[in-house]
């Protein structure tokens, strides 16, 4: 399969955007519930913040096919959100009346999902690929983008957390070598961290 793969920060906002509702698509996650609003601004923070690596596979007319991006203070961009107060308080009242149990599980996740990581590792926060583009080793190819940037930026370890029923992304991890650390419960879901030992 063609496919360019291009650092986050290099991508214009309207790929940005782009990214923002492939996400949406293609992988279910808290900031999906919230909807494509908060997508596009974690996306903005994220080409912006200099601790974050990301990486985006683009198709022969620069359209997103697949992302991988993570961070070692993971939290921190999400957690940015909210400077941005009118902004943010009028996306929580939308997110609100649209979807009231997301606002829960958004609550209870901030009181849960208590990450703690381990000294020298960053976390692969999200990644995924187009449904028409899967299973053509894409992934297998974000992943190992996202590895090599850690290992050149001298990260000691890769976490990520993944939900205990997600075969299909076990097996890309398990593949590359990543581990299972434990299992434990964030919000309303199961999920293993898993880890990958770079030194
Ligand atoms: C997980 C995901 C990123 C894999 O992307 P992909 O491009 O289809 O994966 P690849 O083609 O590179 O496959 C990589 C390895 O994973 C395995 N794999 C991929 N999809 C699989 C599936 N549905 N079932 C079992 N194994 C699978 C393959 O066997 C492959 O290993 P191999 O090439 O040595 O055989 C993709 O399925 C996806 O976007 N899922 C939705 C988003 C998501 O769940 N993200 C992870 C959140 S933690």
């Amino acid at each position: 399969m063609k496919y360019s793969m291009i650092a986050l920060t290099q991508l214009n906002a309207d790929q940005t955007k782009k990214l923002a509702f492939l996400h949406h698509r293609a992988l279910h996650s808290l900031l999906t519930d919230l909807g494509a609003p908060f997508l596009e601004r974690y996306y903005q923070l994220a080409r912006a913040d200099s601790s974050v690596i990301g990486v985006c596979a683009l198709d022969a007319q620069g359209n997103p096919l697949g992302w991988a991006v993570g961070s070692p203070t993971p939290g921190q961009v999400a957690r940015r959100m909210s400077e941005a107060r009118g902004w943010f308080i009028i996306q929580m009242l939308r997110a609100l009346v649209t979807n009231p149990k997301t606002i829960w599980q958004a609550f209870l996740s901030s009181r849960l999902a208590s990450v703690v990581m381990e000294p020298g590792a960053i976390e692969l926060t999200y990644i995924g690929v187009d449904e028409s583009a899967r299973k053509k080793g894409l992934g297998r190819d974000l992943l190992g983008a996202f590895i090599e940037a850690a290992r050149e930026k001298r990260f000691s370890s890769v976490e990520l957390s993944v939900e205990a029923g997600n075969a299909a992304a076990i097996a890309l991890y398990t593949r590359a070598g990543f581990r299972v650390m434990r299992s434990q419960i964030e919000g309303a879901f199961n999920r293993h961290r898993m880890e990958l030992i770079l030194t």
